[in-house]
């Protein structure tokens, strides 16, 4: 469909293209993983803040090996997940054997909530995986204390959040672990693609090993793989499978893409962040929540989420939308409340809906609709005028 204001526009340019063009320009072309995924790698940890990024073919695969590294390094055990997230934040650790436990939302960030957080670390939990949702910022300094204190592992998931802040750090130099997506929807893309970065040697090790089929030959250190070859004596060197393992890697062409749209990351975020004010300043505030919590903020889409629980108000709102072209998703982050998807049906046996309120508001009553780059002021307020002049029944 053609829409007037779609979730993503633009999103792969005529430089990408180029710079595509370029790399295959070459001679004795090697595409699979190689010296620009090193190089896309390198440049993403110079821009994020820390020592260590490996790239990987999803922001899912990224989840998945982040939590196979907290398995091999701290389980078994519980770990405290969002209940707004995307499926692989809460599937990457029922794979891994490990116990998810839910929290309800901050309606002010749309994050985790630290209260309950806080009331549901006990001596079984490793770690807690948190969200960073549409673009806020999901953490304190308090939560970050308290998690430091009780000796359990903060996972950020930054993939809806690139180049967003806390306290003028970026998101995903806080926890031990952080991973990005770069899927088409969000705010850099590699066509597919995904990131685990870390401070950590030992953890930075273990995510190269396990996005290639868990062999010793993908360390990068001479003096590691020769000792691991020495005590497996009876292995070829180059075939030393250290864990059940699959292949998570990522290739030259996307690494390109993303070292080529890299470099307008910045530029389009300080847009993205304009942007908002702007819809959040002229949305109704009597019909829709405007009052979210925009400390270091970066949204790749703007949240839109009625006031009032009302179905048929909600009917209203979805049918002027597709009247309008305005492309939408329901749900927020990954289709809302993910304790009512069926894939967790068999997990969550004796939990209460009830109470996930605030999760559930968004879930019924929760949108997200596009804030690309190439948004101009003149339609954000045309969309804004539409919105507001819908006439709901709940006022
Ligand atoms: C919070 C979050 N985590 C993980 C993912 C998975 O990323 P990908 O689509 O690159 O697999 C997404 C995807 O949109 C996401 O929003």
């Amino acid at each position: 469909m053609n829409f007037f204001h779609p979730l993503m526009h633009n999103n792969f340019s005529n430089s990408d293209t180029m710079a595509v063009k370029k790399l295959l320009s070459n001679k004795n072309l090697v595409l699979t993983q190689s010296k620009k995924v090193r190089e896309f790698e390198n440049k993403w940890s110079k821009w994020l803040g820390v020592k260590y990024s490996v790239f990987v073919n999803s922001g899912s695969s990224a989840n998945f090996l982040t939590i196979n590294i907290l398995k091999i390094l701290k389980g078994p055990g519980e770990v405290i997940v969002p209940t707004l997230t995307w499926v692989s934040d809460i599937s990457s650790v029922i794979q891994n054997n490990l116990k998810p436990v839910f929290v309800d939302i901050n309606p002010k960030n749309l994050c985790m909530s630290e209260k309950e957080i806080i009331a549901k670390v006990n001596k079984k939990t490793i770690a807690v995986f948190l969200s960073h949702i549409q673009g806020f910022n999901g953490l304190s300094s308090n939560l970050i204390n308290f998690l430091k204190k009780k000796k359990v592992m903060l996972i950020e998931d930054v993939c809806e959040s690139h180049g967003a802040k806390f306290k003028n750090k970026k998101l995903g130099t806080y926890g031990r672990i952080s991973n990005f997506s770069f899927y088409y929807a969000h705010h850099m893309s590699t066509i597919e693609g995904g990131m685990i970065c870390t401070n950590d040697k030992k953890i930075y090790h273990l995510a190269k090993i396990l996005r290639s089929h868990g062999m010793s030959r993908e360390l990068g250190d001479k003096n590691l793989e020769n000792k691991i070859a020495k005590k497996y004596n009876k292995l070829s060197p180059k075939f030393i499978f250290l864990y059940p393992a699959y292949n998570f890697r990522n290739n030259e062409i996307n690494a390109v893409i993303g070292l080529n749209q890299l470099k307008s990351l910045d530029k389009n975020n300080k847009i993205r962040r304009k942007n908002l004010l702007i819809f959040l300043h002229n949305l109704d505030p009597k019909k829709y929540r405007v009052d979210f919590d925009l400390a270091g903020n970066c949204n790749y889409a703007f949240p839109l989420i009625l006031r009032k629980p009302s179905f048929s108000d909600r009917k209203k709102l979805e049918n002027e939308l597709n009247i309008k072209k305005i492309e939408f998703r329901r749900g927020n982050a990954g289709g809302g409340n993910q304790l009512r998807q069926p894939y967790l049906k068999e997990h969550i046996k004796g939990i209460n809906l009830k109470n996930f309120k605030e999760v559930d508001h968004v879930h019924f009553f929760g949108y997200y609709i596009g804030n690309y780059p190439s948004l101009l002021k003149s339609k954000i307020l045309k969309v804004c005028k539409i919105l507001n002049s819908i006439d709901y029944n709940i006022e």
